[in-house]
């Protein structure tokens, strides 16, 4: 079987925010006490649209310091900026030879982000899936922490590694590079893993402070609606007192929640960073009005929120050191990456 690996990455597009701490960032931290772990920046993910080049380079360290503020130990895991390792680039060719066009056709980010002029978007972003299969697969990775919006993507990984090792399982059989495997009736002789998304917790996503039925996300025009992970204490309060919610107080039961997608976000936020349940969450504040929850919630996210943001600060002023750990970082991951793709090379036949 494979080993235990996991990878994820988060795109340097500026506005890191609350949904990508909870729920990416701060399972990455969680999953290195147990696993091996590549993270990486994924810049070419970023150039699928349009970025100032001069500002996707500070986005990229700023990423990598919130990896390192926020925990994650680059000495023993490998963090990274994607760009760096060209072998994604490569098995994100051969994926895109194995994925057919009616998969991607199905992809709702694609629809999300290309919005309604799609003649326009750019072939990078239709094929971002193929290329993020290929982040996955060329550690051969086993688990992917990611937010709930990934989900579809990770099927999609899925199905890329089931045809590749389907079309390909006498050659890996002859080669020798791989594990044999039940593939649905049939056991083919698999080359790569089927990677398991890991998307657990209260803040699988976390929605709009202005509109709980929207993501929380960077590209949002109103500051309002999300929390950076750079806000300062006054900032991340003011953001909270104003989220948008319903004049009726906290519900004790989580059934309440339903239909207040305001009120269930904010809980499921307090509940995330308190590391408890909604549950446990409504047990405390049942029944009490917003007017009392929402300082603790503020009070409760600036405790948490507010160190990272000045160890992100402190991280970025030492640009040598940022740029020494994704050095080291690419030169690690590149090592891995090569010998998959020496294997892939040969299965395929080029
Ligand atoms: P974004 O979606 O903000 O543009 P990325 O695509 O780089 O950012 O996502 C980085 C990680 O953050 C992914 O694992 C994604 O699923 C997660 N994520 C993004 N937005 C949210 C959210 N609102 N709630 C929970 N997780 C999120
Ligand atoms: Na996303």
């Amino acid at each position: 079987s494979f080993k235990k690996l996991v990878f994820s990455g988060v795109q340097p597009t500026g506005n890191l925010h609350l949904g990508n701490y909870l729920g990416a960032i701060r399972k990455f931290v969680a999953l290195q006490e147990q696993s091996d772990c590549i993270y990486c920046v994924v810049d070419m993910h970023a150039i699928t649209m349009w970025q100032e080049p001069a500002e996707l380079e500070n986005s990229t360290r700023e990423v990598t310091a919130a990896f390192l503020a926020a925990g994650i130990d680059p000495t023993k895991h490998i963090v990274f900026n994607q760009s760096r390792v060209m072998q994604h680039a490569e098995l994100a060719w051969v994926f895109n030879c194995v994925a057919r066009m009616g998969w991607l056709n199905k992809m709702t980010q694609f629809k999300d982000k290309a919005g309604k002029d799609r003649e326009n978007a750019s072939v990078g972003l239709f094929a971002y899936p193929t290329l993020m299969a290929a982040d996955i697969l060329v550690y051969r990775a086993t688990h992917v922490p990611v937010g709930d919006d990934q989900k579809q993507h990770l099927e999609l990984t899925r199905e890329i590694a089931q045809k590749f090792n389907h079309d390909f399982s006498d050659r890996i059989r002859d080669l020798g590079v791989g594990v044999e495997m039940k593939s649905g009736e049939e056991t083919v002789h698999g080359f790569f893993p089927i990677t398991e998304p890991v998307i657990e917790g209260e803040a699988t996503r976390v929605m709009s402070l202005r509109d709980g039925t929207k993501k929380m996300s960077k590209s949002d025009p109103s500051d309002l609606s999300r929390i950076n992970l750079t806000d300062d204490a006054e900032t991340i309060a003011k953001k909270i007192r104003k989220a948008k919610t319903d004049p009726q107080p906290l519900p004790s039961e989580v059934e309440g929640l339903k239909e207040r997608p305001d009120a269930d976000n904010l809980v499921g936020i307090y509940a995330a960073l308190a590391g408890k349940t909604r549950e446990q969450v409504l047990g405390e504040f049942g029944g009490q009005q917003f007017s009392v929850f929402k300082p603790a919630l503020a009070d409760l996210a600036v405790d948490k929120l507010a160190p990272i943001a000045s160890e992100m600060r402190r991280i970025s002023a030492d640009r040598a050191y940022v740029d020494s750990v994704l050095r080291d970082g690419g030169e690690r991951a590149g090592a891995l990456a090569e010998k998959t793709m020496k294997d892939v090379r040969r299965i395929v036949g080029l």
